[in-house]
């Protein structure tokens, strides 16, 4: 049953086929700059925050660690990767969703992550998906996320094995995109790194509400 865009379904399916396997892909990819841009987030947030991750995966170990120190919240939309967060990170809390559609409270959550999700939103979903996130933070709360910078509206292939979708916009549209739903950017750096089949570039944002 398609319950959400058919592009999204096509994501939540692909990463419910690749379970393992994209838990391996990502064990070897060097040079990610997660670990230091985590460190300045909880460098801003008291212990016990509310931080919601959007595109959370298997919550391992991200979602792990900042579990350790906050109320967290993670979102995705593949049954697969829910059900392995869930095992791995029993003091977080899951929903299977897809975050372009989902409803949360206004102004309840002190910080939002999504790390290498938003590659996988529809573009035009992007902008609106950016107001969301301003409209579920409280006032001056944070926002993290790694975006893709290629200036792709769709490519549908296969990724380890299984069909999905990716699309992205160049890193000035982004800022842009982030600014126009109401942030203030506090660091914005593109960052090339190398994944097990060649150089990745992502864009990193951190902004405030
Ligand atoms: C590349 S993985 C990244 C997983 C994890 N954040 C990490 O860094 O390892 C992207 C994740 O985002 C999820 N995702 C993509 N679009 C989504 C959407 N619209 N709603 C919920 N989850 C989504 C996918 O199911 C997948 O688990």
């Amino acid at each position: 049953m398609t319950r959400n865009d058919p592009r999204t379904d096509l994501v939540g399916r692909g990463y419910d086929a690749i379970g393992e396997r994209f838990a391996e892909w990502r064990d070897r990819i060097v040079g990610d700059p997660r670990r230091e841009w985590e460190a300045e987030l909880v460098s801003r947030l008291p212990e016990g925050a509310r931080v919601l991750e959007l595109g959370c995966g298997a919550g391992v170990p991200d979602t792990q660690r900042l579990a350790k120190r906050f109320q967290v919240t993670g979102v995705d939309v593949s049954a697969e990767q829910v059900r392995r967060a869930r095992a791995s990170v029993p003091e977080a809390v899951f929903i299977e969703a897809d975050f372009t559609s989902l409803e949360l409270e206004q102004e309840s959550f002190d910080a939002i992550v999504s790390f290498y999700a938003f590659n996988h939103v529809p573009r035009e979903l992007l902008a609106p998906t950016f107001a969301r996130i301003h409209r579920w933070l409280v006032p001056s709360g944070l926002f993290m996320t790694a975006l893709g910078t290629s200036d792709v509206e769709s490519w549908v292939g296969d990724f380890l094995g299984a069909p999905t979708f990716f699309s992205s916009f160049p890193p000035e549209t982004n800022t842009r995109l982030v600014q126009e739903a109401g942030f203030e950017i506090l660091r914005d750096e593109v960052v090339t790194f190398r994944e097990p089949d060649g150089d990745a570039t992502f864009q990193w944002l951190l902004a405030r509400r």
